[in-house]
């Protein structure tokens, strides 16, 4: 069966760099056989501030648990924003609470794919570290190889969104190789 890939993140900008290169992971996953789902800035935004204590939950929050869920692997990308996670992103990582108490709690036993893209290397650097911190915390396994780049002095797209630099593009790749290698491995 094919391995199920789920990105998370990007922001509400339009072109959002941290999307992009998201997808850039999906898509080198789905190179290796990979299937994928994408939850882009938009469909973070319609998530509500997480609520522990409401048992109620819409239409796409049960869409992303369930997602998460299923996944094999999963990608998450953020901004550097204020020097750390954007509330965007860690809103959507704060409702994976609801899969606490599963078998498999949380990102438990599965690589994650962290990206985050900043305006300089400070916010990039530790922003990368804290979402190290965050997949420690929720059991996940991140990939040695994470992503960081500075949108000021880094340019890696073409007009149509793909990555065009050769650097970022085999960050890109071996970031995916060792999701999938990780997912192979790790299969019941
Ligand atoms: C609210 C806000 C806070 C930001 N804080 C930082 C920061 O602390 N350090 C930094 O390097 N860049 C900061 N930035 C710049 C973004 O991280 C940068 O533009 C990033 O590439 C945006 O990602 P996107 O292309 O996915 O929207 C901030 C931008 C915004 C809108």
């Amino acid at each position: 069966m094919a391995k199920r890939v789920v990105g998370i993140g990007g922001t509400l900008r339009s072109g959002s760099s941290s999307e992009l290169l998201v997808r850039a992971v999906l898509a080198a996953c789905a190179r290796r056989g990979a299937e994928t789902r994408m939850f882009d800035g938009p469909a973070l935004a319609a998530l509500p501030h997480f609520n522990a204590e409401s048992p109620e939950r819409n239409d796409a929050e049960r869409a992303l648990v369930e997602a998460v869920r299923a996944a094999d692997a999963i990608v998450i990308g953020s901004p550097g924003y204020h020097g750390g996670v954007s509330g965007l992103v860690k809103n959507a990582i704060d409702l994976l609470e609801d899969i606490r108490g599963d078998a498999r709690p949380y990102f438990d036993g599965r690589p994650v794919g962290l990206i985050v893209s900043a305006a300089g290397w400070q916010a990039g650097g530790v922003t990368l570290a804290a979402l190290r911190g965050i997949v420690h915390a929720m059991r996940g396994w991140p990939t040695p190889a994470g992503i960081a780049i500075n949108s000021v002095e880094q340019k890696p797209f073409a007009a149509n969104g793909s990555v065009a630099d050769a650097g970022v593009a085999a960050q890109i790749e071996l970031q995916a190789a060792h999701l999938m290698a990780f997912a192979l491995e790790t299969a019941a």
